[in-house]
């Protein structure tokens, strides 16, 4: 007989990774909790139009990736229902919302949910038919603030501070804003006209695209199609001045708070609902699936789906990458030195020798550079072989006080030289 392996596209977690996976959502649950968020569960199937009608029958993952199936009635007083296992969640949590009338409590909504989703999509590094989310909505009626350009700013700070706590470095921001339902439909009107000599050149899927969903052009990954789809008018020249005024608080916001960004005119997203700011955190680490994380603002979600009003922000993480990201960064920190030593100026050399051997005999890996380099040969060898570069010229010698700085978090920190054994030994994400 055939043995029996897990379907493709699936996967078995077991320790100690598993491990790790706790590690990632105890740190979501504790970080989340700051910011005053609760945890919804919703369902993992849902009646299948729940999707089409948010997500969008024209994106991908509704027209080609959702796992249907017809649930046969039982009695004759049931009727056959069409049922999906869930391609992601936010469309179940609006539903949640709507049913059990969270906008009558006339407050902002925080929500988070930790779980599997599924999408039949091709296999590959970082890319699962069942693959894991942990994500948050915020939402509510307007008069709660729901439409703030701060509630944006804030789901994008946090998210900020849960990849630093969980010691991801490294990742980058991108940020868009796809503007209101009607700059949206502006937009694609003005893609449907540029698109009308161009999408005969194109592949199927955007030729039926340029004319039923244009903007949907945007996400195809045919690459012959690429050059011509890099000719399109960009999304900013439709966005009108309230859609730009957002967008610049949003911004303003990040700056105030510190939060680093890219701007990323052609970040339109594979999913419908989208309104206004639109963003995904990328790793360089991750390859061709290269997104952490992805989301924006969906204001018009509730209504779509037969909802009140309740303008909305969220974003989800694929928890699958950030182990894969945090393994990665793991295996190649063990393999760095704990520290490069750099002598400043040959006549530093003898004695960077006596310190690198007291820093060995403590137990700890000890790269020596070498007192002729230039300061400048000195970090780029050192960023490559150790965690921290320690410069050791006269004035440290003399008052027995070293500047250590760290490359992953850049910190520079003072240490007596007594202390530098138990200081390099910490780790470097504390
Ligand atoms: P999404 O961009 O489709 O957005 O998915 C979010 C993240 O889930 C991706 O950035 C990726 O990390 C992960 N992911 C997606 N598909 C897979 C897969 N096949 N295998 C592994 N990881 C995957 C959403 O799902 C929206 N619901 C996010 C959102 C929440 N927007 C507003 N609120």
């Amino acid at each position: 007989m055939a043995t029996l392996k897990a379907v493709r596209g699936t996967r078995d977690l077991l320790p100690p990774e598993t491990a790790l996976w706790n590690q990632i959502e105890a740190t979501a649950r504790s970080v989340f909790a700051r910011y005053n968020f609760g945890e919804i569960r919703t369902p993992i199937f849902e009646d299948t139009s729940l999707f089409s009608r948010s997500v969008g029958e024209e994106t991908d993952i509704v027209s080609k990736e959702m796992y249907t199936w017809e649930d046969r009635a039982r009695a004759q007083s049931e009727k056959a229902q069409s049922l999906t296992l869930r391609p992601e969640n936010t469309a179940g949590v609006v539903r949640a919302y709507i049913e059990h009338k969270l906008g009558e409590t006339g407050q902002l909504q925080k929500l988070y949910y930790i779980g599997p989703q599924f999408r039949r999509e091709r296999p590959q590094k970082g890319r699962y038919r069942q693959f894991y989310q942990i994500g948050a909505e915020v939402m509510g009626p307007p008069s709660a603030g729901s439409e703030s350009p701060l509630r944006d700013a804030e789901v994008l700070e946090m998210l900020a501070t849960f990849l630093d706590e969980l010691g991801i470095t490294g990742w980058t921001l991108q940020l868009n804003s796809v503007g209101s339902a009607a700059d949206r439909a502006r937009y694609n009107e003005t893609l449907r006209a540029a698109l009308a000599p161009l999408a005969p050149q194109m592949c199927p899927d955007c030729q039926r695209r340029a004319v039923t969903n244009p903007l949907r052009v945007l996400d195809c990954k045919v690459p012959e199609d690429q050059p011509l789809i890099a000719t399109l008018p960009m999304i900013a020249a439709s966005l009108d001045d309230a859609s730009k005024a957002h967008f610049a608080a949003v911004m303003a916001a990040l700056d105030a708070a510190g939060v680093p960004y890219v701007r990323n005119d052609r970040l339109v997203r594979g999913l419908d609902y989208y309104t206004r700011t639109t963003f995904e955190f990328t790793h360089g680490g991750l390859g061709a699936q290269n997104a952490l994380l992805g989301g924006g603002r969906y204001d018009g979600l509730s209504e779509s789906i037969g909802g009140p009003k309740a303008p909305g922000i969220g974003f989800a993480m694929g928890e699958d990458r950030l182990v894969l990201t945090l393994q990665a960064q793991q295996a190649a920190e063990t393999q760095l030195a704990h520290a490069y030593l750099a002598p400043l100026g040959e006549a530093l050399n003898a004695p960077a020798l006596r310190l690198a051997r007291e820093l060995r005999r403590g137990g700890l890996r000890i790269e020596l550079g070498d007192g002729g380099f230039r300061l400048k040969k000195s970090f780029d060898a050192a960023e490559k072989t150790a965690r921290r570069i320690i410069i050791l010229g006269e004035d440290e010698l003399q008052s027995g006080i070293l500047t250590v700085k760290d490359f992953a978090s850049g910190v520079q920190t003072k240490v007596p030289r007594g202390e530098l054994v138990r200081f390099l030994s910490a780790p470097t994400h504390e």
